[in-house]
């Protein structure tokens, strides 16, 4: 598979294990209302009700609209923090700077959410190629960002880059598996900016 990132862009300051540091639940919000009305927005635009929806790296909550889903799967680093997730039908925890593998099978969700989080991953190409393995035909992939992080775990290569050249990185990450991104959205920019790449596994059609 190709790397997308050098060892040194894949590094980060604080080297020590994202299990250690995500120990302590974070029962936080990562951004601000504005930034959070917003993804929700795109969710109910993007999200069809019959879907069965995967949010990666997720947390106590999944930014979704009211209506409900066929399914909604939840993955994150901390337990507790999952378990307050109201919107999760089942969930795991799993970190993915260790192992990208999803114990998912092949095209078994409709949609992949990964909000406020994808700056942490350190292997990106094995996390998207797993990303494009278990989408099924159809689905949508929808990558949400700021410009707020904890800057000691976010990557070299995320720390240095402006918001576009991260909009560019999330659509390199997506374009090396085959996805088509079919909205680049960079806006808000009074408060915390919203940035999303909304990409589609055409491969299937
Ligand atoms: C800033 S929080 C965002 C949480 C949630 N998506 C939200 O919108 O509020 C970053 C999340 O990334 C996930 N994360 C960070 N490092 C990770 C790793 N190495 N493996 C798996 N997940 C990780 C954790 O689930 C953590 O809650």
């Amino acid at each position: 598979m190709t790397a997308l990132l050098s060892e040194r862009e894949r590094s980060k300051f604080d080297t020590s294990s994202d299990d250690q540091f995500y120990d302590q639940p974070k029962l936080v919000t990562h951004a601000d209302n504005g930034f959070l009305r917003r993804l929700q927005a795109l969710y109910d635009e993007v999200l069809s009700s019959n879907d069965r929806v995967f949010d990666m790296m997720s947390s106590w909550v999944s930014h979704l609209p009211s209506r409900e889903f066929q399914t909604v799967i939840g993955h994150g680093l901390n337990e507790t923090e999952l378990e307050r997730n109201e919107r999760l039908d089942e969930y795991f925890t799993q970190n993915l700077n260790r192992t990208q593998q999803l114990p998912l099978s092949d095209q078994t969700v409709d949609a992949v959410c990964c909000a406020l989080s994808v700056q942490y991953l350190q292997y990106p190409s094995e996390v998207f190629a797993e990303i494009a393995r278990i989408l099924d035909a159809g689905g949508v992939l929808i990558v949400s960002f700021t410009n707020r992080m904890f800057p000691h775990k976010a990557i070299r290569a995320w720390r240095e880059a402006t918001m576009e050249g991260r909009i560019n990185l999330v659509r390199e990450y997506c374009e090396a598996h085959g996805f088509t991104v079919s909205q680049c959205i960079h806006e808000r920019p009074a408060g915390d900016p919203f940035a999303a790449v909304v990409a589609r596994p055409t491969w299937l059609l």
